[in-house]
């Protein structure tokens, strides 16, 4: 990661105390961020992954922190599994406020380099899974008043990336759907936005490291790239949901948030 001073988080003043939030992804990066902030922030977390231990380590260091939270091994791409995690969290809060559908995947390449199954992979998590899992939330979110849903996309949902056909494809997908789904529910006070992160340093990138030759030459492009010359760190990121999912942006919706460094002006 290139130098930067480290940045206190911003969240210190918002309260989601009492609100009960689900995050998938939630074992590493930025779906890890988003947890502990929202926990930090008052809300009970359940933190999903599809490596179970991922999710419970993040579980406890909320725990440890003081916060509220417990843990899922959730595979997103498994419909049955997604719909009976989110049912049975609804049931036992009896409320369910935030979804941070986060989980995603890279299959990186051109038309002629991705496979059919390579795009059928990218649609299945990047834009299936949370049509499935704000499917099963917004029943709830509307009887009980409103609730914020939150799906990654990415700054390559509003831009397009050299090579990532199936990534630029399906990040678009969300960002359309995000807007639908808004424009349908938004007189029941539920809230559908698309996060937008451009370059944040976590594991998720190894595509586009090998794609680009190394991490050298990763970084080399982050430095001269990108109009703030450096990566995103994940609680910069975590402070955009956090804004997503509190009562600083309850007239927001259908927004595709972009937090970027400046890379797709
Ligand atoms: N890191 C970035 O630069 C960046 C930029 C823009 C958008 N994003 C988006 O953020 C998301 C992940 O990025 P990250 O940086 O947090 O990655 P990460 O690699 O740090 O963490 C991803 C987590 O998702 C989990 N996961 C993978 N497949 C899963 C599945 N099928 N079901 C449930 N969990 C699964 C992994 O186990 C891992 O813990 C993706 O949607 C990605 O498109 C990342």
């Amino acid at each position: 990661m290139t130098a930067v001073k480290l940045r206190k988080k911003q969240t210190d003043k918002i309260s989601l105390a009492g609100r009960i939030a689900f995050v998938t992804g939630a074992g590493s990066g930025i779906g890890k961020a988003s947890a502990m902030s929202m926990a930090d922030c008052g809300a009970h977390v359940v933190a999903t992954d599809l490596v179970g231990e991922l999710a419970e380590a993040t579980a406890q260091a909320i725990a440890e922190n003081g916060g509220r939270a417990e843990s899922i091994t959730l595979d997103m791409t498994d419909d049955t599994a997604v719909v009976d995690a989110l049912d049975k969290t609804i049931k036992k809060f009896g409320r369910l406020d935030i979804l941070h559908s986060h989980a995603g995947i890279q299959v990186e390449g051109t038309l002629e380099q991705v496979s059919p199954e390579g795009m059928d992979e990218s649609w299945r998590l990047n834009v299936r899974s949370h049509f499935v899992a704000a499917r099963t939330v917004v029943g709830q979110m509307r009887s009980q008043g409103g609730g914020s849903v939150i799906i990654t996309s990415s700054n390559s949902g509003v831009q397009y990336d050299r090579e990532m056909i199936a990534y630029a494809t399906t990040k678009h997908a969300v960002v359309a759907m995000v807007r639908q789904m808004a424009a349908d529910y938004a007189k029941d006070n539920v809230r559908f936005n698309a996060l937008c992160p451009g370059w944040v340093d976590t594991p998720f990138n190894a595509g586009f490291e090998t794609q680009m030759g190394g991490r050298t030459a990763l970084e080399s492009y982050i430095a001269n790239s990108i109009p703030m010359g450096r990566w995103a760190q994940a609680d910069e990121i975590a402070d955009a949901v956090v804004f997503l999912a509190s009562d600083l942006s309850t007239f927001m919706t259908g927004q595709a948030l972009v937090i970027d460094g400046g890379e797709c002006i």
